[in-house]
């Protein structure tokens, strides 16, 4: 759709095919079996673990997709991504980073790193981070997770996304940790307003999506916040850096650095089965199996990932 010349000429890999990433589902999705539904959120462990699709929005901006690619799940952590773009329109990349740090990390995506100490989360993409991005984003009440969510609408071009009342209710009755992050940052005056911003967090990562939903916003990442239909509205291509840079050293929280060494793409997990992909100028990669790794990323979703990335040559390394 939008793409320049020079770009296309360095996509030398072939055109990507419904046959070849149906074959990709088929070999991959077994590895459901070792891993396990999430379930530290009651209503998340009522998902099927035999569902699974991979959707891809290719250079073209066209939507490929095999496997249960209607099926919705949450969004979850991905979430970040979005909030960490409103954030920074709404206050600069600066003011965001001034309370926050760029810094990877070897700590699960719960882990209070550094609150204790410098009061500085460590990245946007743990959940310390992300409560607090959220808290950045302006508003009464709802009105930040209304932006998150409009924003999703917007980039997926898909009005009818909303959230799941349940997972969100269940998020908030069993957050407590995430609570204690949320007070620690009140303690320090990195957080100034109430709950209400918690629950704003609870509620985005209760936002229902497809993989058809997350391979386009893989793809405006790739493309400078251009949309896959060509709309070009948000363009702009140093927030994209950010963006892809948070992902690639953060996105699998303590997995990031095996997963740049084998995969080698800015990608975004999430613990209700999703992983976005970006591949730099190229493509979106949406995933899902709900299965997860010990880390909290998709078991059969990464390897999916990693049999496409080799098979198209997609690593940016
Ligand atoms: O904060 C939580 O516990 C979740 N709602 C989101 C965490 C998440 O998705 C971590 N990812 N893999």
């Amino acid at each position: 759709a939008n793409q320049s010349g020079s770009f296309a000429q360095k996509n030398n890999s072939a055109d990507i095919s419904t046959s070849t990433l149906s074959s990709i589902l088929e070999k991959n999705k077994h590895y459901y079996k070792d891993g396990a539904v999430a379930d530290y959120i009651p209503e998340l462990s009522k998902v099927n673990p035999v569902s699974v699709a991979l959707s891809v929005v290719d250079n073209n901006g066209k939507i490929i997709s095999v496997g249960d690619s209607n099926q919705k799940f949450t969004m979850q952590s991905v979430s970040k991504i979005i909030a960490l773009m409103l954030a920074v329109m709404e206050n600069s990349e600066e003011s965001v980073f001034e309370k926050m740090g760029y810094y990877g990390t070897d700590r699960p995506f719960n882990h209070f790193a550094n609150l204790e100490t410098t009061g500085k989360p460590l990245n946007p993409m743990m959940n310390a981070g992300a409560i607090l991005t959220t808290s950045l984003i302006s508003g009464q009440g709802e009105e930040a997770f209304v932006k998150i969510l409009e924003m999703i609408r917007y980039i997926t071009n898909n009005p009818s996304i909303n959230y799941s009342q349940a997972v969100y209710q269940s998020e908030k009755e069993t957050g407590h940790r995430n609570r204690g992050m949320f007070y620690l940052m009140k303690n320090t005056g990195a957080i100034t307003g109430s709950e209400e911003q918690l629950d704003n967090y609870f509620r985005q990562c209760s936002i229902e999506i497809t993989t058809e939903d997350l391979a386009k916003i893989g793809y405006f990442f790739a493309n400078q916040c251009t949309r896959y239909d060509g709309d070009r509205r948000y363009e702009n291509s140093a927030l994209a850096k950010l963006i892809l840079s948070q992902m690639l050293i953060a996105g699998m929280y303590e997995f990031s650095g095996e997963y740049a060494r084998t995969v080698g793409l800015p990608s975004k997990s999430g613990v209700g089965g999703g992983i976005v992909v970006s591949v730099p100028h190229r493509i979106g990669i949406g995933v899902f199996s709900p299965a997860l790794d010990s880390h909290g990323n998709s078991l059969a979703g990464y390897h999916m990932i990693l049999d496409l990335a080799k098979t198209y040559e997609l690593s940016i390394f």
